[in-house]
């Protein structure tokens, strides 16, 4: 089934969003299926914004993902990688449709509260970066008596 890798960014973090965005997916129908609060070191940083690393942006980008946690998530489910790319909406909030994610919550393009995935190439590349393979954990939806 296929996965796509979804963090929220320090500022999602800081605005108490986690919550929020974990429920917007679960609730689409989507799988989580591995997460962790966790600090990104400049190594990593850099390493998971490789493409970018010619830009103007790319020194505050790098300063801004290691500034405090991140909520990294990997999400399965059919189509999930370009679903979620739209439930996220577009980089730039200010150009983000209302309902997705950056239109609900974001107003600055460096701060666009959430990543995620924007190929089956990234998103096989950046699951690689944040998680070990035991810290991914499938499981099958149970159709069981307690669940109403
Ligand atoms: P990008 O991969 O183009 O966007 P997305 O996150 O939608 O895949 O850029 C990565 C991040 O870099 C983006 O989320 C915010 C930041 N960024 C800027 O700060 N300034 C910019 O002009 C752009 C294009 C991105
Ligand atoms: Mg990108």
């Amino acid at each position: 089934m296929e996965k796509t890798f979804l963090m929220v960014k320090p500022d999602g973090v800081q605005r108490n969003l986690i919550g929020e965005i974990v429920n917007r997916f679960e609730k689409k129908g989507f799988k989580l299926v591995g997460a962790k609060l966790m600090k990104v070191s400049e190594d990593l940083a850099k390493n998971h914004y490789a493409e970018h690393k010619e830009r103007p942006f790319f020194g505050e980008l790098v300063d801004f993902i290691t500034s405090g946690p991140v909520f990294a998530m990997v999400w399965e489910g059919e189509k999930v990688i370009s679903t979620a790319r739209e439930m996220m909406g577009k980089t730039n909030p200010l150009e983000a449709a209302p309902g997705t994610v950056r239109g609900d919550f974001g107003i600055t393009v460096g701060k666009n509260v959430i990543h995620g995935s924007d190929s089956p190439e990234s998103s096989e590349r950046e699951i690689g970066l944040f998680f070990n393979e035991s810290e991914i954990t499938t499981y099958d939806k149970q159709d069981s008596a307690w669940i109403y």
